[in-house]
């Protein structure tokens, strides 16, 4: 059981559609190599970019999103290619003073994951809005900026 998300930030309109398809099967086959079942469902994405065309080394990006767990979880897992975490946060919509991030870790292998540890559970009926800031590389080809991300839980301890 699979939940399989896509969010495709791309440069050039007219590479949309090429570029999500082929990132949808990398994901797919990503997400079925490792086996990932199903942990949250993100509802909303809000993305802001701040690209600087005079400095192609990197750009800076926020991305903003709303989900609700499939069941009672301390992690969300998500896929970050190309990119260094800046800062994370994590609120449930029912307290916004209070931050839920813990600590995260980032694979340096080929499998991307971003494993975002909460310090308390999160529960199956709120929602959560979980913050990231980061920066990304350019990709290096016409295919433009692009973020990709999926969430999972393996349920157990890993
Ligand atoms: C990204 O943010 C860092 C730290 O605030 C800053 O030094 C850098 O210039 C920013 N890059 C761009 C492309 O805006
Ligand atoms: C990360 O957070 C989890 C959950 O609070 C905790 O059990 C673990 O010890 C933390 N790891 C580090 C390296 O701080």
């Amino acid at each position: 059981m699979l939940n399989l998300l896509l969010l495709a930030l791309v440069g050039s309109a007219a590479a949309i559609p090429l570029a999500e398809v082929d990132r949808a099967e990398t994901n797919e086959q990503l997400a079925l190599r490792y086996n990932l079942p199903r942990e949250s469902i993100p509802t909303h994405y809000d993305v802001t970019l701040y690209l600087n065309p005079d400095y192609t080394d990197n750009f800076n990006g926020s991305v903003s999103i709303r989900l609700t767990p499939s069941f009672i979880t301390s992690q969300i897992v998500l896929h970050a290619m190309e990119m260094t975490i800046n800062s994370i946060s994590l609120f449930s919509d029912r307290d916004l003073n209070v931050d839920l991030f813990d600590n995260f870790t980032l694979a340096t292998d080929d499998t991307h994951l971003l494993r975002i540890y909460t310090n308390q559970e999160l529960q199956t009926d709120v929602f959560y809005v979980l913050n990231i800031d980061y920066t990304g590389q350019y990709a290096d080809n016409m295919f433009g900026i692009y973020v990709s991300t999926y969430t999972n839980e393996d349920g157990g301890p890993s």
